[in-house]
């Protein structure tokens, strides 16, 4: 009984000792890991993660989506910073693919299809899409000088009860996006850019392709709002970002 006893004391210490070199080993193992990848981290903030051929392929996205790739009016490119990764990645493919900016009064969407079929090298894509998504949407210098539209408190608030009914199911309740139903992140575009989108999918120069999906689930949307309630929506969604003026209601 005493030997038993004594035998499960013995084995106990064994495996107690074994547990402790495991949790010395596991601890030092630990302690070089976050030392490795937090010299990663400072390495990559250093050299701007990126590798040459991404960068030189940003460059290009910068002339006309802006220095901080968050737009450009004048150019009527939308900003793309901080948009999601699989929504960058599917757009880029459908202009590729023809699926997008091949309608003929598609002129805009023709403009950025004509440099998508030159993105050949997917791996930069990928490193440049992946960089464009992390970046925080600031607006650009150019854009501060447009006008911004004016909106009364009474309007923003009929739009946000619109939108929430309308839009804000899929789009989320701030308009920041939902990547599980496949709907961008829509408070960092331009008024402009949003009105004319709308009206892309309202008249099939967006979304009306057999092969597009989600272009026509929106389409079908689209199709749900228009006039002065739109402009509501718009205006509130744009209010997100301090994209425009607040007035009073007393006007
Ligand atoms: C010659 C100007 C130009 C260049 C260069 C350019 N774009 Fe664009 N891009 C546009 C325009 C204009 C649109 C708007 C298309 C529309 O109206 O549907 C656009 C739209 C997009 C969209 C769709 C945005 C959305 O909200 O649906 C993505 C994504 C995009 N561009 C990514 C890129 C990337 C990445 C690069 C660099 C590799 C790039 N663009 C370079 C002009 C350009
Ligand atoms: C059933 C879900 C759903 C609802 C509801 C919906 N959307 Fe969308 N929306 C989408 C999807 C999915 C896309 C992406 C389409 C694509 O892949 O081309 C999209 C795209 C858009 C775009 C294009 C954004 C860009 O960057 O080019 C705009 C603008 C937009 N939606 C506005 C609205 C507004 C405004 C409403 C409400 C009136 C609305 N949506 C309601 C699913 C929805």
């Amino acid at each position: 009984m005493s030997q038993r006893l004594l035998g499960i004391n013995l084995s106990d210490k064994a495996s107690c000792l074994t547990r402790d070199k495991i949790s010395f080993r596991s601890v030092l193992l630990i302690f070089f890991l976050s030392f490795f990848s937090y010299s990663q981290v400072v390495y990559a903030a250093k050299h701007n993660e990126l590798s040459q051929k991404a960068n030189q392929m940003l460059t290009v996205c910068k002339d006309c989506h802006g220095k901080n790739l968050s737009g450009q009016e004048m150019l009527n490119a939308p900003a793309i910073a901080g948009q999601s990764l699989l929504y960058l990645t599917r757009q880029i493919a459908k202009f590729r693919n023809g699926s997008r900016g091949k309608h003929k009064d598609d002129s805009t969407g023709q403009q950025m299809a004509s440099i998508a079929i030159t993105l050949n090298d997917p791996e930069s894509l990928l490193e440049v899409n992946q960089y464009i998504s992390r970046l925080t949407f600031i607006e650009e210098v150019t854009n501060l000088n447009t006008t911004k539209a004016t909106a009364s408190i009474s309007q923003l608030r009929l739009g946000s009860n619109y939108y929430q009914a309308k839009c804000g199911a899929c789009h989320g309740g701030n308009a920041q996006g939902n990547d599980k139903m496949l709907a961008p992140r829509l408070n960092h575009l331009s008024p402009t850019y949003l009105l004319k989108q709308m009206a892309n999918f309202s008249n099939a120069t967006r979304g009306g392709g057999s092969d597009d999906k989600y272009g026509r689930q929106m389409a079908m949307m689209a199709k749900i709002s228009a006039g002065q309630e739109l402009d509501n929506i718009i205006m509130f969604i744009n209010s997100l970002t301090n994209k425009i003026i607040v007035s009073d209601d007393n006007e």
